[in-house]
């Protein structure tokens, strides 16, 4: 046997009943195209995607649940018919060139800003400006003291994600992904310095993982068994966003209890900076502490090429790997890892914003790479 042959990120994977052709996975990537009152995708959105297809996985870009997740310009959502239609554009184009498409649910609680609410503070756990930015229709802008969420409001919220998942479901995805990786509303209740409420959310580690749990449970109980996932990045630091002495309790909690789920997997963003001397420094290996806590897939992210990323699945250390950076430059990434074939770089000024220029353009190894 060849060794590309034998090379495990080449293997085809059982994620939840549908069986991905290779363990490549494309990451969700905010890509800032859906550049109409609507944020409903368009037919941009139609060919990036489907050129993307013969990744194992396709996660999509990060995705609002509701208008009062919206944080960030020109991303698209799932929460209204025409948005529906327009994913279903995208999703029939990545069935048809034989790819599998998970939606990201995204909510961004208070990294955003009250242009987009019409002058109103955006939600959040509590109070506490977490201290970031958020790309506006007039460029970044600071964040503010958000509103802290009343009782009503979690609700309305998880109600909002069940409604956007069923959405996705009506658009042919294949699955969701539940965002409570990076800053946006879910790490902020699991983050012990922007979530200080005295109610069943804020607290105790169970009271500050609860509604991810809650959410999770009302999308696995809306759907069959693996179609729902959800991403981590437990050490993330930026702004307010500080791991404390209780992350780790927090995450092993949540770990635990999703262990209780039929998910379709759990991805988790690699620590690639040093964590000796900080409160995780035990998560300095972060795949390697959740895949020793975590019983279903893992899709390990973060950092990783060819010679990482097989080892990682070799090792067993994780099931699939997702890239993100590379699937800008590189449309046919799993050809080109395949076959050795050199990698693009992709343009940083195009990632968060513009049309097709940085996004649809990147040519396919066969035509010149
Ligand atoms: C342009 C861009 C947009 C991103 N948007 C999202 C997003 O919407 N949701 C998310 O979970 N992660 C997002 N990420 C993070 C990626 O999913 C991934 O975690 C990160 O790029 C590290 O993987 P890599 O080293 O393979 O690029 C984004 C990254 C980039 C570069």
């Amino acid at each position: 046997m060849s060794q590309t042959a034998a090379n495990p990120l080449f293997s085809s994977f059982d994620l939840g009943g549908r069986m991905l052709t290779n363990r490549i996975v494309m990451a969700p990537m905010t890509r800032g195209r859906a550049r109409n009152a609507g944020l409903v995708p368009t037919d941009l959105h139609v060919e990036y995607y489907r050129q993307r297809a013969s990744a194992g996985l396709i996660l999509t870009e990060a995705t609002w649940v509701s208008p009062e997740g919206i944080g960030f310009i020109n991303v698209p959502g799932l929460f209204t018919p025409e948005q529906v239609a327009g994913w279903r554009a995208v999703t029939d184009a990545v069935h048809a060139a034989g790819g599998t498409i998970f939606a990201q649910l995204a909510h961004s609680g208070s990294v955003s800003h009250p242009d987009f609410f019409s002058g109103e503070q955006p939600l959040a756990p509590s109070a506490i400006n977490p201290r970031l930015r958020s790309f506006t229709a007039e460029g970044f802008k600071a964040t503010v003291t958000p509103r802290a969420m009343s009782k009503d409001d979690i609700t309305r919220t998880i109600d909002a994600y069940r409604a956007a998942a069923r959405n996705a479901r009506s658009a042919g995805f294949d699955g969701v992904e539940v965002h409570a990786g990076t800053f946006y509303l879910l790490p902020q209740f699991l983050n012990s310095v922007l979530n200080i409420r005295d109610d069943a959310y804020g607290g105790s580690v169970e009271n500050r993982a609860r509604i991810v749990l809650e959410i999770m449970e009302a999308l696995v109980g809306d759907w069959s068994p693996g179609r729902v996932g959800v991403k981590i990045s437990p050490t993330m630091a930026m702004g307010g966003f500080a791991p404390t002495g209780k992350t780790i309790a927090t995450y092993d909690y949540l770990v635990a209890r999703l262990n209780d789920l039929p998910l379709s997997h759990l991805q988790v963003v690699q620590a690639l900076n040093d964590l000796a001397g900080t409160p995780v420094a035990a998560l300095q290996d972060t795949i390697r502490y959740f895949r020793q806590r975590f019983e279903g897939a893992l899709i390990a992210n973060f950092g990783f090429d060819k010679a990482s990323a097989s080892r990682a699945i070799e090792s067993g250390h994780a099931d699939l790997v997702s890239f993100g950076k590379a699937f800008i430059g590189n449309p046919d990434l799993v050809k080109r890892l395949r076959e050795d074939l050199p990698l693009r770089e992709s343009a940083p000024e195009t990632y968060y914003q513009g049309d097709a220029r940085g996004y649809t353009d990147y040519p396919e190894a066969a035509r010149g790479s």
